[in-house]
C-alpha cells in the first residue's frame, strides 16, 4: 500500500557537499554536471542504487567561499564553480525523474559582505539596505557588549564608512541580517518562493536558532562548564572544565521563533515542501522546541544529542527514550550521525565494515528521517591533512589544533582511476579515505555500501520500517539494541549488536525464535546476534 505521509517523512535524505561529490569539468571541485552524472547511483529505482528520496545540496549559490558557500553574495543564481541556472533545472528534472526531492541550504542569519545589500549598507547609513544588517555605535570606544563570534574573537567589526560596528555571528565576511527589520523575512520569503517555483522541494535552514538578537545588544552571560565529550574527537575527549559564552542574548530568542512559523506559512503555500532546521544544541528541550507546538514551525529538526553519543546500544538507547518522550505529539524525529561540520562518525568512533553497518542499520531502521551524509554508504572516513592542504578558515586559524572541518570534506573516492575518479585536475582537497571504493563496493553485496543498499530496499518495501512508530523493547541483552516498529499491519522487530562477540538471544526474548527477514550476515546463526549484526524479524 502506497504511504500517505510527505515524502520528507518516509525517505532518506542524502547530504551532498557538491564540492566534494563529482566533478565534470577538470577543475578540482566538485559540480551540479557531475552530480547529475551520479543521481542513477543515488535512486535509479532498482536495488542497486541507494533508493534515497530526498537531496540536500550544500550552498550552491555565488560565494566568495570565504565559508565554501555559507557566505551567500547573491541567494537568486548558481555559483559559476558548481554550473549554470541551466545546469539547476537541468538537476532539479533529473532528480524528480527518479523520485529524488531537493532540499536547498538557505543560509539566512547572514549575508557574504559581498552580497549587494551589504555593500550598500556598509557605504551609507542612509542606504535603504542598512537595516538589514545589526550595527552599532561604539560604546566607551569599544564594541557594545562582549557578544563573541562562533568562530572566535568579538562578534564585532568596525566599518569605517559609517563609523560603527557590524555584527557578525561567524567569519567577519559574514554580516548577521536584522532579523527585527520586516524588509529582511519579505527578502528571505521571496527566495523561498524563487527556489520552490524552480522546483525546490525544502530547504535546510542553517544556524536556524540564531536569527534575531537580543534588541538592547545585552552581554552575554559566561559560565565555567564541563566540555562536551565528542568520542574520537582528540579535542573533545577532555572532559574539562572550561569557561564558555552562554549565547542566551544571541540564540534561541522567543522571536526567532515568529520567523520561522513565518517562514513555515510561505513552505506551506506550495504542497509537500519541507524545512529542516540545525539547531546549535543547548538541550534537548530547546532543541525540540523549534518543531513548534508540534507542527507549525520546523518540519524536521536534527537531533544533534544523537551524534555526540558513544557507540553503545546503552548510549544509543537512552537518547532515542529521551527523544521519544519529549518531542512534541506531531513532531516527526530526524537523525544524523555525520555532517560537513564533525568528525565523520566512522572516524569518531573507529568504525571497522562491520560496525560502520550496524551505524547504518541504525540510522535506516529508527521511525523518523534518516539523513546520509555523502560518503556514509561507503563507511568514509575522515581524511588526515597536512596544514599546506587545508581550506576551511576555521581550521587554519586553530591549526594544529583538530577543529578545522577539511577532514570530514575530502572527496567522493568512486574508482581506482586518477584521483579516485572523482577529478581529472588537481581535486581541491585530497581524495577521501574508505576501505574500498564506490566501484569496488557496488560489487559486493557484502560490503557497507551493498549492505546499505540493501536496507534501504528493504525499508521502502516495509510500510513498517519507514512510517510506523517505534517502541524500543526491554528485557534485550544490555549490548543489543532492539525496537519495534508497527503499523496497523505489520509489527518489525530490529535488533542490533553493539558488541564485537555473538550474543545469545535468551529464551525470553521476543525476538529468540522468529525467522529473520532481514540480517546484515549472509548466515545469521540461530539463537544469537552475530557481532555488529542487523537483524529485523516479524512478529
Ligand atoms: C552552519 C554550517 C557551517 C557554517 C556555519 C555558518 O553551522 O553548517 O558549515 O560554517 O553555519 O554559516
Amino acid at each position: 500500500m502506497m504511504s500517505t505521509l510527505p515524502w520528507w517523512k518516509t525517505s532518506i535524505i542524502y547530504h551532498c557537499y557538491v564540492r566534494s561529490f563529482m566533478d565534470s569539468d577538470g577543475d578540482g571541485i566538485g559540480d551540479l554536471p557531475g552530480l547529475i552524472g551520479k543521481l542513477d547511483q543515488l535512486n535509479d529505482g532498482t536495488e542497486r542504487s541507494l533508493g534515497i528520496g530526498g537531496l540536500w545540496l550544500a550552498p550552491i549559490f555565488p560565494s566568495p567561499g570565504m565559508d565554501f558557500g555559507y557566505d551567500v553574495s547573491d541567494y537568486c543564481a548558481i555559483d559559476p564553480t558548481y554550473g549554470t541556472m541551466t545546469d539547476f533545472d537541468h538537476l532539479a528534472d533529473e532528480a524528480r525523474s527518479r523520485g529524488i526531492h531537493l532540499i536547498m541550504d538557505l543560509v539566512v542569519n547572514h549575508t557574504s559582505t559581498e552580497h549587494q545589500w551589504f555593500r550598500e549598507a556598509r557605504a551609507s547609513r542612509a542606504s535603504p539596505f542598512h537595516d538589514y544588517y545589526i550595527w552599532s555605535d561604539k560604546v566607551q570606544g569599544r564594541p557594545p557588549n562582549n557578544w563573541g563570534s562562533t568562530f572566535g574573537g568579538s562578534a564585532w567589526e568596525w566599518n569605517a564608512p559609517t563609523g560603527e560596528y557590524y555584527l557578525h555571528s561567524f567569519l567577519r565576511e559574514q554580516a548577521d541580517f536584522n532579523w527585527r527589520n520586516p524588509e529582511v523575512a519579505r527578502a528571505v520569503h521571496d527566495i523561498m518562493r524563487f527556489w520552490m517555483d524552480r522546483g525546490v522541494d525544502g530547504f535546510r535552514l542553517d544556524v536556524a536558532n540564531y536569527y534575531v538578537k537580543d534588541a538592547l545588544l545585552r552581554d552575554n552571560p559566561h559560565r565555567i562548564v564541563w566540555s562536551q565529550p565528542m568520542p574520537g574527537n582528540p579535542c573533545a575527549t577532555l572532559i574539562i572544565p572550561v569557561v564558555q559564552e552562554q549565547r542566551d542574548r544571541t540564540v534561541d530568542q522567543p522571536e526567532t521563533h515568529d520567523s520561522l512559523k513565518a517562514m513555515r506559512a510561505v513552505v506551506d503555500e506550495r504542497p509537500g515542501r519541507m524545512m529542516v532546521g540545525e539547531v546549535t544544541h543547548r538541550s534537548l528541550d530547546q532543541v525540540l522546541s523549534y518543531y513548534g507546538r508540534g507542527d507549525d514551525e520546523l518540519n524536521l529538526v536534527f537531533n544533534f544529542f544523537f551524534m555526540v553519543r558513544r557507540f553503545s546500544a546503552q548510549a544509543f538507547r537512552d537518547i532515542i527514550a529521551q527523544t521519544l518522550a519529549r518531542l512534541p505529539d506531531d513532531a516527526w524525529p530526524a537523525w544524523v550521525l555525520s555532517n560537513h561540520d564533525v568528525v565523520r562518525a566512522v572516524t569518531r568512533y573507529r568504525l571497522d565494515a562491520p560496525m560502520t553497518k550496524a551505524m547504518n542499520g541504525l540510522l535506516l531502521t529508527l521511525w523518523g528521517t534518516p539523513f546520509l551524509y555523502y560518503g556514509e554508504e561507503l563507511g568514509m572516513a575522515n581524511t588526515a591533512l597536512s596544514r599546506t592542504t587545508l581550506k576551511d578558515p576555521v581550521g587554519l586559524k586553530y591549526w594544529p589544533l583538530p577543529v578545522g572541518r577539511d577532514g570530514e570534506r575530502t572527496p567522493m573516492p568512486w574508482d581506482d582511476g586518477p584521483n579516485a575518479g572523482f577529478t581529472s585536475g588537481t581535486p581541491w582537497l585530497p581524495v577521501g579515505t574508505v576501505q574500498d571504493t564506490y566501484a569496488s563496493q557496488s560489487a559486493d553485496p557484502h560490503s557497507v555500501l551493498g549492505f546499505t543498499r540493501r536496507l534501504s530496499r528493504f525499508r521502502a518495501e516495509h510500510r513498517a520500517l519507514h512510517e510506523g512508530r517505534m517502541e524500543l523493547s526491554s528485557g534485550s541483552p544490555p549490548t543489543v539494541l532492539s525496537f519495534r516498529r508497527s503499523t496497523p499491519d505489520e509489527t518489525l522487530s530490529v535488533a542490533i549488536n553493539f558488541a564485537s562477540t555473538s550474543t545469545p538471544l535468551g529464551a525470553g526474548s521476543e525476538i529468540g525464535g522468529h525467522q529473520a527477514l532481514f540480517s546484515s550476515e549472509e548466515n545469521p546463526p540461530d539463537n544469537a546476534l552475530a557481532p555488529w549484526e542487523v537483524r529485523i524479524f516479524r512478529l
